[in-house]
């Protein structure tokens, strides 16, 4: 079952290229995305005026990531909300909405909930799903199906990848619809969408790297993620894996956010991971690295090849493939998810099944 990993989640990280690629082919055809099958023509999609991407966990964070990438491309306001706080708290929605409901399970109590929500109020419904035939997706208006393939680790990760890649699709083909890209531009991002599979792959092969600095990370007590823009968005995900599987409490701060609050926590050796992939925040999220170390930060790095600068201010830094800004989220979670992986494996933990956790939540 494990394929000769000894776990599941090893097993679905290194699956990833392929769930990806996957995904991908599902939609691209030719060269272009058809979203035919998902019901959304073009006179659709030119009069969404509002989306509201609604989820739980790792798939809210996949929301948060979207958030950037449908509103920077295809300029459509879009909102990201906690599916259990969106059902209790009277949405008000935009009859020319879209709702977007995001779970791999097909089956989360409060998403499903949100899901009802929406359609009691007539706003249309589309579903990124993993599991066919799961509540969800039978309810849901449309379904857009990610193929991962079945996901047994607790911890979600190939699940995660093929959402954002779903999300991704969804920006593009928004923004070439809306005329708020060229179709030159609309090419290049679908050429570069088919890299991802083969850039996770490289990131993957540096996998003894990470599992060095992690296994030194085993007795750490807090860790703290930084990062901007789409940075923060992989942040919140590389924190949580981190906390759910190797029990280290761990936050993610918008690095911005860090002098109000936060920065009073660091003492001496805190260790402290600034996510990097974002050449328009680069600065800003350094000055915020730098300020850590002042206070006696541990710091670790995740930024694109060709940072090598970054070996000034960090103690250890693992870098990602350049790839266009839109899809970094895709290649920068991988190491995180190594980090959480290796420290619950140096700290001896059951990696696939952490504490008080199921793999569905089907009660709210
Ligand atoms: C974290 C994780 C959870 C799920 C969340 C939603 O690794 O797996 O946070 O993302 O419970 O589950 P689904 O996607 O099945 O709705």
């Amino acid at each position: 079952e494990k394929a000769g990993y000894e776990h599941f989640m090893m097993k679905e990280i290194q699956e990833q290229p392929k769930a990806v690629l996957d995904t991908l082919n599902s939609v691209i055809k030719d060269g272009q995305i058809d979203l035919s099958e998902l019901g959304l023509d073009e006179e659709e999609i030119r009069k969404i005026s509002q989306i509201y991407v609604v989820a739980c966990g790792s798939a809210y964070h996949v929301g948060v990531a979207a958030q950037y990438v449908i509103e920077d491309l295809a300029r459509i306001p879009v909102r990201v909300e906690l599916a259990s706080e969106f059902r209790y708290r009277k949405p008000i929605l935009d009859p020319n909405g879209l709702v977007i409901i995001i779970s791999q399970s097909g089956e989360t109590a409060d998403s499903l909930a949100a899901l009802r929500e929406a359609k009691s109020k007539g706003i249309r419904t589309l579903a990124i799903v993993n599991v066919v035939g799961s509540s969800i997706a039978r309810e849901a208006d449309n379904v857009f199906y990610t193929l991962a393939g079945p996901e047994i680790s607790v911890a979600t990760t190939k699940a995660y990848s093929t959402q954002l890649i779903a999300a991704y699709c969804l920006a593009v083909q928004f923004a070439l619809t809306r005329g708020e890209i060229t179709e030159e531009y609309y090419t290049e991002l679908i050429a570069e969408m088919q890299t991802i599979p083969d850039k996770i792959r490289k990131v993957l092969a540096d996998k003894e790297r990470i599992q060095w600095f992690a296994a030194k990370q085993a007795n750490a007590k807090d860790i703290f993620f930084i990062g901007r823009g789409l940075d923060y968005a992989i942040s919140l995900e590389g924190s949580l894996k981190m906390k759910e599987i190797s029990y280290i409490h761990s936050e993610a701060y918008a690095a911005g956010e860090l002098k109000h609050g936060t920065i009073s926590l660091l003492e001496d050796n805190t260790l402290v991971i600034g996510v990097l992939t974002q050449a328009d925040l680069y600065e800003k999220t350094l000055s915020n690295m730098v300020e850590c170390k002042s206070r006696g930060a541990y710091l670790c790095a995740v930024t694109s090849y060709g940072n090598y600068s970054m070996e000034d201010t960090a103690d250890f830094v693992t870098y990602i493939p350049k790839t266009d800004a839109h899809f970094a989220t895709s290649l920068a979670v991988i190491p995180l998810q190594l980090m959480g992986y290796y420290v619950s494996v140096a700290k001896g933990l059951d990696v696939d099944k952490p504490r008080n956790l199921a793999k569905s939540v089907t009660v709210e």
